[in-house]
């Protein structure tokens, strides 16, 4: 399946909708210059933007869909429900606003960003999610950050009449944070899992496993912590406000890791370089 994956692969979602096997992550782009480097992202041909509220900058990335030439249902445009704006009636009015700030009449994929504040928090916004998702301003609906109680708190809900389904799950996720419990769970619902930080925020490139794996195929480290993303099955969400590296990152289809190189990339450590809200027990 790897070995065939194309910048243009897509996954089917459990919404029916389609998902880019590849996106282009945009926290920590300031707003003034998110709609020029989201432009430069889908001149190499990224098809996928993964913006939330707390990024400040959905208005950046819609104005760059809407100055490109390609149509609105060519790319696919998530945002994230914030912690300030869990339960029902906050998210229903976040969901409105967004629409607005990224001057779209839809939503490819909305998250709750973070498990945050408490069940009936977490339950209200996904009821908001169920709703607007009905209305036609969001196509598929999902999580990030869910532990695994988080997870079966939510499929209890659906299971017993809550409504939607969770297409999607975002979570960091690299060869040094093994979230394969979480991972795994919702691979076997055919849950579609988003790695964030797919670089580990770019702390770990000089990891020398990734200069000897790198070198085998006359790739990068960035290049080669893509793919390994890439061929676990996860769709990966590098950032990068550089152009050159916005094009590197792009370039990761024509080569695969063996199964050697995978099992060297192991690494089983915990090691977060953001927050880790899959912990909270509230
Ligand atoms: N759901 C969540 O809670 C959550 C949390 C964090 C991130 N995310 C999502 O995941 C996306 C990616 O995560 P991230 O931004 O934390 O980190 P990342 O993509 O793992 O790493 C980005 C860092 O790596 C550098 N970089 C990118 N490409 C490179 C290359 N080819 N060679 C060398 N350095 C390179 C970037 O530098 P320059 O930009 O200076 O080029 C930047 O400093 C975010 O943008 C966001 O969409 C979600």
């Amino acid at each position: 399946m790897a070995s065939k994956l194309t910048f243009e692969s897509k996954h089917k979602l459990l919404s029916g909708h389609e998902i880019p096997a590849i996106g282009f992550g945009v926290y920590m782009i300031s707003p003034s210059t998110t709609d020029k480097v989201v432009q430069e992202a889908l001149k190499v041909g990224f098809r996928h933007v993964d913006s939330a509220i707390m990024y400040g900058n959905e208005k950046g990335c819609g104005a760059a869909l809407n100055a490109s030439s390609l149509d609105r249902s060519e790319i696919f445009l998530t945002t994230k429900i914030p912690p300030g704006s869990m339960g029902y009636k906050s998210t229903k009015q976040a969901i409105a606003r967004s629409l607005k700030d990224a001057n779209t009449e839809y939503f490819d994929l909305i998250l709750i960003h973070a498990p945050y504040g408490g069940q009936e928090s977490r339950l209200g916004s996904w009821k908001a999610l169920v709703e607007a998702q009905s209305a036609g301003q969001i196509r598929s609906i999902g999580v990030s950050n869910y532990g695994i109680h988080h997870l079966e708190e939510l499929q209890s809900y659906i299971e017993n009449g809550g409504g939607g389904e969770i297409s999607v799950g975002q979570w960091e996720l690299h060869p040094w944070l093994d979230h394969s419990d979480i991972a795994g769970w919702c691979q076997e619902r055919g849950i579609i899992v988003e790695a964030y930080s797919p670089l580990a925020h770019g702390e770990r490139l000089d990891e020398p496993v990734l200069a000897a794996i790198g070198k085998k195929y006359g790739k990068s480290p960035a290049q080669v912590m893509i793919r390994w993303s890439l061929q676990m099955g996860f769709v990966p969400l590098p950032k990068s406000k550089t152009p050159r590296r916005i094009a590197e990152n792009a370039d990761v289809f024509d080569f695969e890791l063996d199964e050697e190189d995978m099992a060297r990339l192991d690494t089983g450590e915990y090691a977060p370089t953001d927050w880790d809200p899959t912990v909270d027990m509230d």
